[in-house]
């Protein structure tokens, strides 16, 4: 039985509790899998705690109606109204899952990461807050208590870009990354190219669940931003500062240059890159007009795509959901999985690869 406290239960958070509901026999028979969800915790749903376990179904049907996690009902042993901090400090877990929204500052999700490690418990999040602003600190005090930290979720969602790297290309050597990483950006061209205008793309994205609870960090290119930042210290070992992109966003993107592009077969798309090959470490983001036989330029909608260009495989490419709610929540469960698997579970640094 793996004891998991939740802090964060908007669309994601609410998102992996529905994967643990529907695929909990599954994960049990499969991989192993005995979750038991010992408390809950959001700044607006409220709390719910309880050492033997909270009643999965029960917390998502609470956090359907207007008065959140105090709708859940009664229970022998059941705490209520702990906020994030005391969820961390007081519930008996195994892991802690963060799925909080990120900030510019990197607060509260850092303090949430850092209480649980020091309480020697996992960590999954699908935050990038915490890794852009404390990577080495939060990966150093992972190691030295012998405890994961999974932060699959925090690039291309549920997509497995940086499990891709670390893991399956382990033993190769990745020189330069090139990709689109932000879902709602790409969402948003794709659908101006259609014709919708900029306001109307931008809302459905929001609706979807796809762009930052404030959307300047998609459309002015923060988010991608935040993205190479981890993968420039998770995949190629070296250290990078959001202020150390090169960085312009989608808002000078109009339609007319979107149908004008696709009219001769060619798409704007915001690129984002890594490139390591020599010198300095160069990032940037900034749309880009891809040829039609540019992998990149065949990427739509919400998908995202990374390349990874490899001394031993030259480029490998990897194209998949970069947002979504249930795809962020699966990557939650994903590194769960890594928990009880153990012989993986052992937290490294993209320096110490
Ligand atoms: N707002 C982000 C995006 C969410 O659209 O890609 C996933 O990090």
């Amino acid at each position: 039985m793996v004891r998991v406290t939740l802090i964060g239960c908007g669309g994601v958070g609410q998102a992996f509790l529905e994967l643990l509901r529907d695929r909990g026999p599954n994960l049990v028979a499969q991989h192993g899998l005995d979750v038991a969800v010992v408390a809950v915790s959001d700044p607006v749903r409220g709390a719910a705690a309880r050492a033997r376990g909270l009643d999965v179904a029960a917390l998502l049907a609470a956090l359907k109606t207007p008065q959140g996690l105090r709708a859940y009902p009664d229970q022998d042993g059941l705490g209520r109204g702990w906020d994030s901090l005391d969820t961390i400090a007081g519930a008996d877990a195994d892991v802690m899952v963060e799925a909080t929204p990120t900030t510019p500052s990197g607060e509260p999700a850092t303090t949430h990461c850092r209480m649980a490690l020091e309480r020697g418990q996992h960590v999954v999040t699908s935050n990038k807050g915490p890794l852009v602003h404390a990577y080495d600190e939060l990966f150093h005090m992972a190691a030295a208590r012998g405890v994961r930290l999974g932060v699959e979720g925090t690039v291309m969602s549920g997509t497995p870009a940086l499990r891709l790297a670390r893991e399956t290309l382990a033993g190769d050597t990745v020189r330069s990354v090139r990709g689109i990483l932000n879902g709602t950006t790409n969402f948003m061209l794709s659908r101006m190219e259609d014709g919708a205008s900029y306001a109307g793309a931008l809302a459905e994205a929001q609706a979807a669940g796809y762009a930052e609870a404030d959307p300047r960090g998609d459309v002015e290119g923060f988010d991608a931003a935040y993205k190479l930042v981890i993968l420039a210290r998770h995949v190629l070992g070296r250290p990078l500062s959001v202020e150390g992109v090169e960085r312009t966003g989608i808002t000078g993107v109009g339609n007319a240059e979107l149908a004008d592009a696709r009219a001769r077969g060619r798409h704007w798309r915001l690129v984002a890159a890594l490139d390591a090959r020599e010198g300095p470490l160069r990032a940037t983001v900034q749309p880009e007009l891809l040829a039609a036989d540019d992998p990149l330029a065949a990427v739509p909608g919400v998908m995202n795509a990374i390349t990874y260009q490899t001394d031993l495989l030259g480029h490998v490419t990897l194209m998949g959901p970069g947002a979504g709610r249930r795809e962020t929540g699966y990557a939650l469960l994903r590194d769960l999985l890594d928990v009880v698997r153990g012989s993986h579970g052992r937290a490294t640094e993209g320096g110490e690869r």
